[in-house]
């Protein structure tokens, strides 16, 4: 069955379409940050958001958790659905019962998301007290029942435990556990392991693996880095100033890839076992700020594929290309890209 025909059967639980989210500027008006973004996550489906700093990843995962206005900023158009709703002009309060129980998101740092006057086991009570009605013994029971989900050893004892008495791979098992414990439909993980080393990374990756497996959760999974996107999602969206590059399934991503920006980025993978058949090499130049993007296809300038006259004067659309991306590139059917080989 296509993605396609899947899609029509069961409705995406999250779809965001032509969002846009910008931030007010020196001048006194405001830049977009992030324009016309359009994806969807699926039930149960593991979707990466990557691209290089700066490409807009962290905004759009926080326009989905309503949180643009808390940034300064604003959604000036387009839409997020749901769960069979809009959210765009949701009041408030009624997101306080959408975040949690909807959906949960963790952070890099997960030990500045955890207050460090409380043990952890009283921070994860709270959020099910306060997002799921339990009484105090309930919610502690339910601590425990989440730490150990996450694979913290010996959770009855550690569930007493302040965040400093945690290694920075256990911290992000309790956030994980914190955001898990109100059973979200969609858990948005924005760069989960970048600040844990490998083995630890690794680990974190297995565990988000087998808790969907478990509970059937929904992942946006953002990443500045393609190699640990490939071991854990189906459908990839490749973000470039502010805008989707490319999307499509992980296998049509990382093996046919449609935009030099994603080859680019595959040729950049350090990763043993994912090969790359060019040497390793980082794209050149560094990605445009809002607000400076340049007329044309805002990757031009750094294109080994431009095509001077045409590529800096005409702004892309997100085309189909190949068996089932999009990209925005007007040279998409003319160019061979590169894309990695299983070794
Ligand atoms: N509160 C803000 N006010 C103004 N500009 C912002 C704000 N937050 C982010 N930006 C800008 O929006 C752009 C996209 O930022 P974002 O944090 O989404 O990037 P990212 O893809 O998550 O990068 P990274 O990989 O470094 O986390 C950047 O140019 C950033 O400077
Ligand atoms: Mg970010």
């Amino acid at each position: 069955m296509t993605e396609r025909q899947q899609e029509t059967e069961a409705p995406p639980l999250l779809e965001t379409r032509d969002l846009t989210v910008e931030f007010p500027n020196p001048a006194g008006g405001w830049t977009p940050v992030v324009q016309q973004v359009s994806f969807t996550v699926g039930q149960g489906e593991s979707v990466a958001l990557v691209g290089e700093s700066g490409s807009g990843k962290t905004v759009t995962s926080l326009a989905v958790m309503g949180l643009t206005g808390v940034m300064g900023g604003r959604v000036a158009g387009g839409s997020v659905h749901f769960d069979g709703r809009e959210l765009t002009a949701l009041p408030e309060r009624e997101w306080r019962g959408l975040r949690g129980p909807g959906m949960g998101m963790i952070f890099q740092q997960p030990i500045r998301s955890l207050n460090p006057a409380f043990t952890v086991g009283d921070q994860i009570a709270e959020s099910v007290r306060r997002h799921l009605g339990f009484n105090r013994k309930a919610a502690r029971t339910r601590a425990i029942e989440m730490l150990d989900l996450v694979q913290i050893p010996r959770a009855a004892e550690r569930v007493d435990d302040y965040p400093h008495a945690f290694s920075g791979g256990m911290c992000q098992r309790v956030m994980i556990a914190m955001v898990m414990a109100c059973n979200p439909r969609l858990l948005i993980a924005d760069e989960p392991t970048t600040a844990l080393d490998v083995t630890v990374q690794e680990r974190i990756l297995q565990l988000l693996r087998e808790l969907q497996e478990q509970t059937g959760v929904s992942l946006l999974f953002v990443s500045h880095d393609l190699a640990v996107v490939a071991e854990l999602c189906q459908k990839v969206i490749v973000m470039y100033a502010g805008e989707v590059a490319e999307q499509g399934t992980a296998a049509d991503i990382f093996l046919r890839p449609r935009h030099p920006y994603t080859s680019g980025l595959l040729a950049a993978i350090p990763k043993p076992g994912l090969r790359s058949d060019r040497r390793l090499e980082a794209i050149p130049g560094s990605i445009p700020a809002p607000g400076s993007w340049p007329a044309g296809c805002r990757f031009h300038d750094r294109c080994p594929h431009r095509e001077p006259g045409r590529c800096d004067s005409r702004h892309p659309d997100l085309t189909p290309a190949g068996p089932a991306n999009e990209a925005r590139c007007l040279r998409t059917s003319e160019i061979e890209l590169q894309g990695v080989t299983v070794a």
